[in-house]
């Protein structure tokens, strides 16, 4: 039974890796000119889904129809032909090559044998205006930052002139400026009859963009119920139970300062930088994208050079550009780019797990390998990992899942000052409590936490304390109390007013 705007279904797929089983049984259909959401866990099973579409993976079981005909979806080519385009929720994209060879990366316009770099780029210019992203074509995807990256992706996806158009957490590296953007060109794309797979785990998303919403649990599909449906009843679908309280931020009493940060300056990138952290408190920073937030605490922690100014932990003050010595004063990082600076990929969670503490195991030069696990399967346990076990390369994690075992990692390692960039990106409603959970229970047991996020009721539910950074200055510090979402904004977007003529004058470019 199809009708005829029907764009594809799905009827009882199945996948079974290793230990583990992805998809026990999933319907779903699509069809022309709607926005269908899946919804689900980490783990769920909706990254595999739509990776048996893209031709990334094939069903042990179950049929794909295509316009009402069963189709057999084999490789990328497969999926093309048939006018599927995926954006992955792990980005595909080669940084040394510029945006518009990424765009037309495997298909670039030729002329006499030769790359048609000219009307590549002019190409690719048009998709980029189309996509409302004011980047060069010319521009090293190395060089942009992640929230560049997803529209240069969006822009590869219009190039093929999809007809279904397949986003895995598009919005998770974006701010609420860039969705807004990102849901003017979906809602452009519907209203031209493309049907669109859509996940998120930001709920608040889906009525606002959502037609039909099938939710998934443990690799089923549990329900299927309008985009209006009420949050906590997608909730309920989605974890199988209520969630009473997103932000359980339970306040430590405040003690001395852990971390100070005093006059911090990377000439061209941020100024003169101000701030404490104090035991047992979560500082907040919020910002809009490129407002240096993430630049800084890369600087504090030691990744990156500065030009001025001094870190200190516990009033000892940190040489500059050393991670070794940041980690020795109790400073961790969970960076935002889990993939790229967060995991050994082909190792195992334990392994994973354990990279920090592996010092403070070693009892006598020896490592303390059972005391790793003991240690590894209780962070795993508490922040309910989803995985065949603790010998699982986190490779083949879920992308939510992978994120947990970042933010394990440094739970286990006795941090003192942790610094959580974009902490729960990609994490399910369920288990960002959790996380949550933690992180009240660091502050209670004295630690320092220093929280970059673009999720602002997440800023405004777990900080004590709300730093507003703006063009690489702090614009403003909101006590709890009166931090709201207007008044947050209303830094982000300022222009902040120190005098900046000598720093000005000696930059140089
Ligand atoms: N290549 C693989 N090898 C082994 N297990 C895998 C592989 N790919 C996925 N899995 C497992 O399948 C399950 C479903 O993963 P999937 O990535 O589909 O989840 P998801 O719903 O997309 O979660 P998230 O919200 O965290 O992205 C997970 O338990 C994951 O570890
Ligand atoms: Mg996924």
């Amino acid at each position: 039974m199809s009708s005829v705007d029907e764009l594809l279904r799905i009827e009882g797929i199945r996948k079974t890796f290793p230990g583990v089983v992805a998809l026990d049984g999933v319907d779903f259909d699509l069809r022309q000119g709607e926005v269908h959401v899946l919804l689900g866990e980490n783990g769920a099973g909706k990254s595999t889904l739509i990776k048996m579409l893209s031709g990334a993976y094939t069903p042990d079981a179950g049929r794909i129809l295509a316009g009402g005909e069963e189709v057999r979806i084999h490789g990328a080519q497969d999926s093309e032909r048939l006018g599927i385009a995926t954006i992955y929720q792990e980005f595909n994209l080669v940084p040394d090559l510029t945006v518009a060879e990424n765009i037309f990366l495997g298909r670039q316009p030729r002329r006499f044998g030769m790359i048609d770099r000219k009307r590549m780029e002019a190409e690719a210019a048009v998709l980029l205006e189309r996509v409302g992203v004011n980047v060069s074509p010319r521009a090293r995807v190395r060089e942009l930052g992640i929230a560049w990256l997803q529209m240069v992706e969006i822009a590869k996806a219009l190039s093929l002139d999809a007809r279904v158009l397949i986003m895995d957490e598009p919005t998770a590296v974006l701010t609420s400026e860039e969705v807004e953007k990102l849901f003017g060109i979906v809602r452009r794309l519907r209203e031209d009859g493309v049907g669109i797979v859509f996940i998120t785990h930001h709920l608040e998303e889906i009525a606002a963009l959502g037609d039909r919403v099938t939710v998934i649990r443990d690799g089923k599909s549990v329900g299927q119920v309008p985009a209006s449906t009420p949050e906590d009843e997608l909730v309920r679908l989605m974890v199988g139970r209520s969630i009473e309280q997103q932000y359980p931020r339970e306040r430590a009493e405040a003690g001395a300062a852990l971390l100070s940060v005093e006059g911090l300056t990377r000439d061209g990138v941020f100024h003169d930088v101000s701030f404490e952290v104090r035991a047992g408190e979560v500082v907040g920073v919020a910002g809009l994208v490129g407002a240096g937030r993430t630049e800084v605490v890369r600087a504090v922690f030691g990744a990156d050079p500065y030009d001025r100014g001094a870190v200190r932990v516990g009033g000892e003050r940190l040489r500059g550009y050393d991670v070794s010595a940041a980690m020795a004063a109790g400073i961790g990082l969970v960076p935002e780019d889990r993939k790229g600076q967060g995991l050994v990929l082909d190792q195992s969670v334990e392994e994973n797990l354990g990279l920090v503490t592996m010092r403070a195991a070693t009892r006598g030069g020896v490592v303390d390998l059972k005391g790793q696990h003991v240690a590894a399967a209780r962070i795993a346990e508490q922040l309910g990992v989803r995985m065949a076990g603790l010998g699982q390369q986190v490779r083949t994690l879920s992308g939510g899942n992978q994120q947990k075992v970042v933010i394990g990692k440094w739970l286990l390692a006795d941090t003192k000052v942790l610094i959580l960039d974009e902490p729960t990106r990609g994490i399910d409603v369920g288990a960002k409590v959790e996380i949550y959970q933690l992180i009240n229970e660091l502050t209670a047991a004295g630690a320092a936490v220093l929280m970059i996020s673009s999720d602002l009721p997440e800023v405004l539910g777990m900080s004590d304390r709300v730093l507003v950074m703006a063009q690489g200055r702090i614009a403003g510090e909101l006590p709890a109390g009166q931090a709201t979402q207007d008044s947050v904004m209303a830094l982000a977007v300022s222009t902040p007013t120190q005098a900046t003529t000598a720093v000005e004058g000696h930059r140089g470019h």
